[in-house]
């Protein structure tokens, strides 16, 4: 069983307490139907988010091995790389970063300095900006062996902190939902959450499926489509599985929505404006522009086009607000 699995891997704690399951009162009035939110935006670290629990999986790996530096990589502004530097800072490490530009020529001054990146230079990362990160694994791999020849010891946390040992942070958070879900006695519909590097979405439906095997896990993506997300989630998850020597589960199906990451990653789009708009006018919550503002687009759009069946549903906030302040010109328009 995955639950029994886990605690044979260390983990720093950093998350504390469950996050909570909370009702939307206004918003669910307003879109007739119950709508439930999994706070992980709150998690401690440097304005929270979902890539704290992967860290600590990740970050317990690399005390482990000894690490004075983790590297790491992702987009400008990027919330893996945020809370990796300041979990870095927490625990006197050193953090190099290589960025890239999602934005391209587009990009505004706010995007390249203000928001997540204005906070890197905060934390005291050494950032190495990049043309792309279409190798991006290589590319991790490189600069930690030039970090060495310098005399440093690397840990290298992949993209988004999802390899197997980060997904465990999902796993375990999947398993706190479940028990929550249980506690509150309602039959939930769906759980619905931004499905990017897929390290959230594996882990949280492998750890949802031990005890709610029939609750569907849908995924919003923010970056691809379908045809190349369905792989990668489900590769995850069975890497995943086969680190904790469980077997995937039979009824494991990785279930996403394609239709709400257009234009391209990083870039909102006119759904995204209003889902961000909407929470922050009905409930004072704000979501961000890169992946939960596409998200809750997408379960604002499902629940008007009856897409989910019957029953209350769970949206997972997995953070990113600080990225708000990168894109201050998308309201203008
Ligand atoms: C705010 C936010 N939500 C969701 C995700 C997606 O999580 P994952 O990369 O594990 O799919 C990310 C990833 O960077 C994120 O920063």
């Amino acid at each position: 069983m995955l639950s029994q699995a886990l605690p044979r891997f260390p983990r720093l704690e950093l998350v504390g307490a469950p996050t909570a399951l909370e009702k939307l009162e206004r918003l669910s009035a307003l879109v007739g139907r119950d709508v439930y939110i999994k706070r992980d935006d709150t998690t401690t670290l440097a304005m929270g988010g979902n890539k704290v629990r992967k860290l600590e999986y990740l970050a317990a790996d690399a005390l482990a091995q000894g690490a004075d530096t983790l590297v790491t990589a992702g987009a400008l502004q990027s919330n893996h790389v945020r809370q990796t530097a300041a979990l870095a800072a927490k625990l006197g490490l050193g953090c190099h970063a290589l960025l890239e530009n999602a934005l391209g020529d587009t990009a505004g001054a706010d995007y390249l300095g203000n928001g997540n990146r204005l906070l890197l230079d905060l934390f005291g990362t050494e950032v190495e900006n990049v043309d792309n990160l279409d190798a991006a694994d290589a590319q991790l791999l490189a600069a930690a062996d030039r970090l060495r020849a310098a005399g440093k010891r690397p840990y290298v946390v992949p993209i988004g902190g999802s390899n197997a040992l980060g997904a465990l942070g999902y796993v375990r958070a999947g398993l706190e939902l479940a028990k929550q879900i249980r506690a509150s006695g309602l039959d939930f519909a769906a759980v619905v959450l931004a499905s990017g590097s897929a390290g959230t979405h594996s882990g949280l439906a492998l750890g949802l499926s031990e005890i709610l095997p029939q609750l569907p896990v849908i995924g919003v993506t923010v970056s691809r489509p379908s045809a190349t997300q369905v792989p990668k989630v489900q590769r995850l998850a069975e890497q995943t599985c086969q680190l904790l020597e469980v077997d995937l589960p039979e009824h494991f199906n990785v279930q996403l929505w394609d239709e709400y990451f257009g234009p391209r990653y990083g870039e909102p789009n006119a759904g995204t404006l209003a889902a961000i708009r909407c929470l922050a006018s009905q409930e004072g919550l704000l979501l961000d522009p890169v992946y939960t503002g596409k998200a809750m687009a997408g379960l604002l759009d499902a629940i008007e086009r009856g897409r989910l069946p019957e029953g209350p549903v769970i949206f997972l906030h997995t953070g990113g607000a600080p990225a708000l302040f990168a894109y201050p010109q998308v309201w203008n328009k």
